[in-house]
């Protein structure tokens, strides 16, 4: 009986022992982590390398997503161009800079006194829309362009490269003929174009290149208004039939052309009028940028919808946009899949296009 009595109390110590460890363990696990949990640094608040997704096409166009970005646009952090002290070593680095001069001379190689071809293209220089080398902020800079290529473009209906993106350039904006891919001069520009790239992750577009989105009018654009805003804030240095000002030597444009015979045609991408109010809105009357706007929004279509009625040379389209469906909002030229005509589609509204446009567009991811 005694010895009995003594072996469960044995096993009662030896439980009781048990069970304070156990205890013990969970308080000491339950202090660390309270412990990691104070002395923890402040979680950062969330930076916005702010990177916008492609849509079902591939393309960055969806004006809703980018505008809520810009609500908050302190905190944006936008690209920066690499800093060309750093090609110091670079053994790329005379290709790569004379890609650049390329960009910014275009006309000096190209134009109508053109060092290699003449008049091989407008006299325009990429630079003229690609403003500062291609590099300012929501001035069509190329800081998306090695990140984002290949990749397919409904214009075509195929898997585009970078050289077939500038020979579209060459061919549209610059109305001229195409670069070989292996020529000295295509490759210098191609590397220049990757180079500035380069810091950016493959596959994503960072916040500040390309275009400032703009608000959509409930209204269609309206020429008219255009006129009077050109005559009062445009025409001083694009001149009144639009044709710029060469320079004394006549080797490159002052003030480059917005219509007429030396502008881009009816196939670039500023002949669609919402490229262009974009374009006008961040950086037109020269000096201005998408922090110091110098026209309202209204007054950006306005003045691209005037600008882009009137005449300037016309590229056989026959072979852009394949699929219809793919053709964006403001393609001045039927057919459609839509139903909405070509005068819409040039000037607007847009939004009920727009609208039809995402109905369908969700109904196919739903299916
Ligand atoms: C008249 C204006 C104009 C000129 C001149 C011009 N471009 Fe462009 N370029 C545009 C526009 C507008 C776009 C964007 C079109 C769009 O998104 O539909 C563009 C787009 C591009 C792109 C693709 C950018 C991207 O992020 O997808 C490249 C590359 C390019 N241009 C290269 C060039 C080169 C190289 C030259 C000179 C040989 C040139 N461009 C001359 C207006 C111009
Ligand atoms: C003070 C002179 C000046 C004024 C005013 C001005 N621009 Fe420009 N614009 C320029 C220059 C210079 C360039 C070329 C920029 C470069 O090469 O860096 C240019 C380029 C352009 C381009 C792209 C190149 C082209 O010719 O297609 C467009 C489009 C444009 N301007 C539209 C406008 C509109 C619209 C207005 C009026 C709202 C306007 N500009 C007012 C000087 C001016």
């Amino acid at each position: 009986m005694n010895e009995h009595y003594q072996k469960d109390q044995g096993l009662v110590k030896v439980i009781n022992q048990l069970l304070t460890l156990v205890v013990a363990l969970v308080m000491l696990v339950i202090g660390l982590i309270a412990l990691v949990m104070y002395y923890m640094p402040e979680p950062l608040p969330e930076k916005k390398i702010a990177t916008i997704e492609p849509d079902a096409f591939g393309n960055f166009t969806d004006a809703g997503k980018q505008l809520a970005l810009e609500k908050s646009a302190d905190t944006i952090d936008y690209w920066i161009a690499p800093n060309e002290n750093l090609l110091t070593g670079e053994v790329n680095k005379d290709v790569i800079l004379y890609g650049k001069d390329l960009i910014i001379h275009t006309s000096d190689y190209f134009g109508p006194g053109g060092k290699i071809f003449k008049s091989y293209t407008n006299g325009m220089n990429c630079q003229n829309c690609h403003l500062d080398g291609g590099t300012k902020i929501y001035g069509n800079n190329y800081g998306a362009v090695a990140s984002t290529y290949p990749k397919y473009r409904a214009r075509s209906g195929a898997m585009e490269n970078i050289y077939k993106r500038v020979n579209d350039c060459f061919e549209r904006s610059l109305n001229g003929k195409t670069l070989d891919t292996n020529s000295k001069e295509m490759q210098s520009i191609v590397a220049y174009i990757n180079w500035l790239g380069k810091d950016v992750q493959k596959g994503k577009k960072p916040e500040g290149s390309g275009f400032k989105e703009i608000t959509y009018l409930d209204r269609a654009a309206n020429p008219d208004n255009g006129k009077l805003i050109y005559i009062q804030k445009c025409q001083s240095c694009h001149q009144a039939n639009g044709e710029g000002i060469m320079n004394t030597d006549k080797t490159a444009y002052s003030y480059p052309p917005l219509w007429g015979n030396q502008s881009y045609n009816n196939g670039a991408g500023l002949y669609r009028i919402s490229n262009f109010a974009k374009f006008v809105k961040s950086n037109m009357p020269l000096g201005a940028t998408h922090t110091n706007t110098q026209l309202t929004d209204e007054e950006a279509w306005d003045v691209a919808a005037f600008v882009n009625s009137q005449p300037r040379p016309k590229k056989d389209l026959k072979n852009d946009w394949p699929r219809i469906e793919e053709k964006p909002f403001d393609h001045p030229f039927g057919p459609y899949a839509d139903g909405f005509d070509e005068k819409q589609h040039k000037y607007g509204p847009f939004k009920p296009i727009l609208e039809k446009a995402a109905e369908f567009k969700k109904k196919k991811t739903r299916a």
